[in-house]
């Protein structure tokens, strides 16, 4: 089974970034571990703080990949041309968010991405990528 996860503008800071929303904790140590933990996925990573580069990448894995698990970051308020981009491979995505985002502020609370994905999860902090990778399995 391959994966791909994906991480939007800013996440390349997570353990830097609004640890009190976010967490102190940086992706890469997280990825390693959950990484060991499913030794019969393939996994790969890709983050980029620029939309055309995710639309690329989703693009490249969305026809061959089991799943992809997507946090646009901030694009996910904005974008239709990565939902876009989700409705035209066969890859099922998965949305995903670190923080709560229906507790934050209000221009949070609508993803121009989530009816194109297979589900969303968020508030979970950094498990919600876990939990999202959980659903490929199920
Ligand atoms: C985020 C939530 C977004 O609103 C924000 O712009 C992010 C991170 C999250 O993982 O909680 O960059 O996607």
């Amino acid at each position: 089974m391959k994966i791909l996860i994906v991480n939007g503008p800013n996440l390349n800071l997570l353990g830097k970034r609004e640890p009190e929303i976010y967490g102190s904790n940086n992706f890469d140590a997280y990825f390693q571990k959950m990484k060991a933990s499913y030794p019969q996925i393939e996994f790969q990573y890709f983050q980029s703080n620029s939309e055309g580069a995710l639309i690329d990448k989703i693009q490249e894995c969305g026809f061959s990949y089991d799943g992809i698990v997507l946090n646009a970051g901030a694009y996910t308020h904005t974008s239709v041309a990565i939902a876009d981009a989700v409705r035209a491979v066969t890859t099922p995505v998965v949305e995903v968010h670190i923080s709560n985002v229906f507790q934050r502020e209000e221009f949070r609370h609508h993803s121009f991405l989530s009816d194109a994905c297979k589900g969303v999860i968020c508030g979970f902090g950094l498990e919600s990528y876990r939990l999202a990778v959980e659903s490929f399995l199920v």
